[in-house]
């Protein structure tokens, strides 16, 4: 039987997984989400949500992926043939953000261009979603026309997304990140030192990291907050994303490792480089917001937002209000996020290539250039006028109810239906350092309770409206509809059979150095 592709190095992979991991979620997501939710006492769920859930379940993901070699569906199918449909459920759940996650990484190639004349202007706001994105509520069948500046980027991400996967593991993705994660990091570096050095910036910080302890704790604690539980919830929402977990993104990762690889303390290393990564944004944001509020004589409280509003609408304004060398400065920022963003979205497609070729046998070049074809059609729909509204949809049941279930779901069938313990064993001897019964605990109680706990919060919530007030047809569609066609396409690809009966044994590996 063929060997399966390896990663070249250690380091190789850790690389990848930390590009996976370190994308738009740590630029624009963490900074707001932890501003929002307590500042400097958000830190307190966030590592709760880091230690009984992120660590745990990137340990058990890279256990899976590394002794079971396969991609999500068929690792799940050599656990139990029964569970390989949520491979394939996880596997669509990673086609659908790449679909939007695509558009925004052609906003930022179009911004970096911006950047030099400061084309965005003085009102950063009209511009985004007025000239450039021509945003037009939906209704009826009217799309709003496609915004014909922003096709040309996303060709060119869905170009080199090609290019990158289809030369495969060694030679595309692991050069490609040993290449732009220190870039990376170089340049989020100089981003925080100029940023901390502008007037103001102090005060920008002093908004992000005073602790409000009174916000993230129920009143018999002392706390002030009625929606005190949100708080924890988000911690956990950011987590799961930030580290790419439950879409079947890191279980891809390490099937390209070698057997005998450590598992343990490479999932510590991804974890705190994601998290280290994320703080040193948020420092950076906070700082530049905090110059934003002295420029314009205003409280930072009234500059602050993240999401879009933070990169295309907030950013843009502190770059032209940059005392000198602006063009410079918003080069390096729209390039920061879109190497930030081009690497996790390496790692999103990665999960559809290797689930295609596992299951069909065709060559990784065919699956790459049939699945960016496809990829590409549907992405064109959120370069529409109403193409916002669609992604904001998309994104918010995949990461409220999609990654949320699909992590719950994992945990229930790899904790009580197989004895997770043995996955424990095999990584202890594999791995650095040992972990203990603590592991086994998270992953079978804690993070279960949870996340069945956020879902039936989510569940709740989008019960009371629809959500962001969209028409129905909306909400169907990318909403729901997107999450349930997901889940049948699962269910019919794992009903297929797998040529050559790959699912009953395990490929052997090349043998390594460590
Ligand atoms: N983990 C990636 C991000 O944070 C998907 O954007």
């Amino acid at each position: 039987m063929e060997n399966r592709e390896q990663w070249g190095s250690r380091v190789g992979f850790i690389l990848a997984a930390i590009g996976s991991a370190i994308g738009l979620g740590n630029i624009w997501r963490f900074p707001y989400v932890a501003y929002e939710n307590g500042g400097g006492a958000f830190l307190i769920p966030y590592f709760f949500a880091l230690l009984t859930a992120g660590i745990p379940i990137l340990i058990l993901e890279f256990g899976v992926g590394r002794s079971k070699r396969g991609s999500a569906p068929l690792s799940f199918s050599r656990l139990s043939k029964r569970f390989e449909w949520l491979g394939w459920f996880q596997t669509f759940l990673s086609f659908g953000i790449i679909t939007f996650y695509s558009v925004v990484i052609a906003w930022a190639i179009n911004y970096t261009i911006f950047s030099f004349n400061l084309k965005w202007g003085d009102d950063t706001e009209s511009y985004f979603f007025g000239e450039y994105l021509n945003a037009t509520a939906p209704s009826g069948l009217n799309l709003g026309g496609i915004q014909w500046q922003i096709f040309i980027p996303l060709i060119i991400v869905w170009a080199l997304l090609f290019f990158t996967i289809s030369r495969g593991i060694k030679k595309g993705i692991e050069k490609l990140s040993l290449i732009f994660m220190p870039i990376l990091l170089v340049l989020m570096v100089i981003i925080v030192l100029r940023a901390i050095t502008l007037p103001g910036a102090l005060d920008g910080l002093n908004h992000l990291f005073t602790p409000d302890f009174a916000h993230i704790l129920p009143s018999f604690l002392g706390g002030d907050n009625p929606d005190w539980d949100q708080v924890w919830i988000a911690a956990y929402g950011q987590i799961f994303f930030s580290l790419s977990i439950a879409f079947a993104i890191m279980i891809t990762y390490s099937s390209y490792l070698p057997k005998e690889k450590d598992v343990n303390n490479s999932a510590f290393i991804t974890a705190f480089s994601n998290s280290g990564f994320s703080f040193l944004a948020a420092i950076g944001v906070f700082a530049a917001l905090g110059f934003m509020a002295n420029q314009s004589g205003s409280d930072v409280a009234d500059v602050v937002s993240g999401g879009l509003g933070l990169a295309f609408v907030a950013f843009p304004t502190i770059i032209s209000e940059f005392p000198a060398f602006n063009a410079f400065f918003g080069v390096l920022f729209f390039m920061t996020l879109v190497i930030a963003g081009f690497t996790s979205a390496i790692s999103i497609v990665e999960v559809v290539v290797s689930s295609i070729t596992d299951k069909l046998k065709v060559s990784r070049t065919k699956a790459t250039l049939w699945i960016c074809i496809i990829g590409f059609l549907i992405s064109m729909i959120f370069i529409t006028g109403t193409g916002l509204y669609f992604f904001d949809t998309l994104d918010h049941f995949i990461n409220s109810f999609g990654i949320a279930i699909s992590g719950f779901l994992e945990l229930i069938l790899l904790g009580w239906f197989i004895k997770v313990a043995t996955i424990r064993e095999e990584n202890n001897l594999v791995s650095d350092f040992k972990i203990g019964y603590w592991w086994d605990i998270m992953i079978k109680i804690v993070t279960p309770i949870m996340l069945g706990y956020m879902i039936i919060l989510n569940i709740i919530s989008e019960s009371t409206g629809l959500y962001g007030g969209l028409p129905l047809p909306v909400i169907l569609i990318f909403g729901w509809g997107a999450l349930l066609i997901m889940l049948i396409v699962a269910v019919i690809m794992s009903n297929l059979q797998w040529k050559d009966n790959q699912e009953e044994r395990i490929p052997k590996t090349k043998s390594v150095t460590k």
